[in-house]
C-alpha cells in the first residue's frame, strides 16, 4: 500500500452514514457496535467532534484516496492521560492491505507532533483478535500480558491481550 494513498483526518459528522454502512455490514466478531441508525451514529459523531476540540479523545476516519474507509482512534487514560488506548476498524473489503497498520502509524506521528502529554500508546483485544493483535505488532507495540475475563462483549467476558508502546 503506497503510504501517501493513506490518510487520517478528525472525524466529522458527515463521516456518519459511511460508519454506519461499514459497522452494519462488517459482521465485525470482535467489535460488535449495534448502531440504531445513521442518526444514532451523528449524536455520536457529534460528540467525538466536542471531545477532539476540547483535547479529551482524538477519534480520526481513515482515508483511502479521499474516501472514509475506517475508523481510528486515540483514548487518553482518565487521570492518567499520559497513557492512551489506540482502537481501530476498517471496511470489511479493504482488510489484509497494511491500511491499519500505516493507520496506527499516523496516529503515532500525530501523538509526537501535536500531544506531548502521550508517553504511552496502548492497545487490548480479544485473544482470538489475531489480525488486531498483528496490526500492533507491526507497529512496534510489544505485547506485555494477558488481562483476564477484561472485555465483556454483547454479554459475555473475554481474555484479552495488552500491547505497549513508549514513544517518547
Ligand atoms: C483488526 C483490523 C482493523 C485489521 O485491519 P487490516 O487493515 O486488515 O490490518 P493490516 O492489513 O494492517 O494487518 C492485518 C494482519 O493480520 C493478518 N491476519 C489476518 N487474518 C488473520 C488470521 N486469521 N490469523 C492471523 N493473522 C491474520 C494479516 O495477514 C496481516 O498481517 P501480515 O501483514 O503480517 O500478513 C480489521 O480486521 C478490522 O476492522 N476488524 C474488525 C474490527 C476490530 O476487530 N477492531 C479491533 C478491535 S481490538
Amino acid at each position: 500500500m503506497p503510504r501517501a494513498a493513506i490518510t487520517i483526518r478528525p472525524q466529522m459528522v458527515k463521516d456518519a452514514a459511511r460508519f454506519y454502512k461499514i459497522l452494519t455490514t462488517g459482521n465485525f466478531r470482535f467489535f460488535p457496535l449495534n448502531i440504531s441508525s445513521i442518526e444514532a451514529e451523528k449524536r455520536f459523531l457529534r460528540n467525538n467532534v466536542r471531545n477532539f476540540k476540547e483535547k479529551k479523545t482524538f477519534n480520526f476516519s481513515i482515508l483511502l484516496e479521499g474516501e472514509v474507509i475506517g475508523a481510528i482512534g486515540l483514548i487518553p487514560e482518565t487521570g492518567r492521560n499520559y497513557n492512551a488506548e489506540v482502537g481501530y476498524f476498517i471496511d470489511r473489503r479493504y482488510h489484509g492491505q497494511g491500511i491499519t497498520t500505516e493507520a496506527v502509524r499516523l496516529v503515532e506521528e500525530y501523538a509526537l507532533s501535536k500531544l506531548p502529554f502521550i508517553n504511552r500508546l496502548q492497545a487490548i483485544m480479544v485473544v482470538e483478535n489475531l489480525p488486531s493483535a498483528r496490526v500492533v505488532e507491526k507497529a512496534g507495540f510489544k505485547k506485555e500480558g494477558l488481562l483476564h475475563s477484561y472485555l465483556c462483549l454483547e454479554g459475555h467476558f473475554h481474555d484479552v491481550f495488552i500491547y505497549g508502546k513508549i514513544i517518547r
